[in-house]
């Protein structure tokens, strides 16, 4: 079983990768599935400003492309004082793979600063089921 230290460590170790030489400010994200696999992702910056990505985008794909489908909790790992919550985009992006009580974990480099659901930070949210309908 995957404890919540091992995903705040592996978002540490992560973070320390971004590739930010235009914001110097480093993400990481670590995503638990529920079968207890464990996949990270930094951002990664572009001269091209607007391609860059983020670090929750970075560690969907590499679930995706894992093997994994679901998203059980996600540790998102960031400097400075503020919470660095995860952006709009993001939120959406976890949505996609996550349930509405999934933890979203905002750490910073001396440990976890706050704990949200995916239903806190995205309310009403858009989702797979919404084009159930059709
Ligand atoms: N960033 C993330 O990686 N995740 C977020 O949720 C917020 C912002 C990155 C994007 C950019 O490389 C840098 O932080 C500054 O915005």
């Amino acid at each position: 079983m995957v404890s919540l230290d091992t995903l705040f460590e592996a978002a540490k170790t992560i973070q320390a990768r971004a590739y930010v030489p235009y914001s110097r400010f480093k993400v990481g994200a670590a995503i638990l599935t529920p079968e207890g696999q464990v996949f990270t992702g930094c951002n990664v910056e572009n001269a091209a400003y607007p391609v860059g990505s983020c670090a929750e985008a970075g560690a969907v794909s590499a679930m995706i492309a894992g093997g994994g489908s679901a998203i059980r909790a996600i540790v998102v790992m960031g400097d400075g004082e503020h919470l660095v919550t995860p952006c709009g985009g993001c939120r959406q992006r976890i949505r996609e793979f996550a349930s509405p009580d999934t933890k979203i974990h905002i750490a910073g480099p001396e440990g976890i600063r706050k704990s949200f659901t995916l239903e806190e930070l995205l309310p009403f949210s858009f989702g797979p089921d919404n084009l159930t309908d059709r």
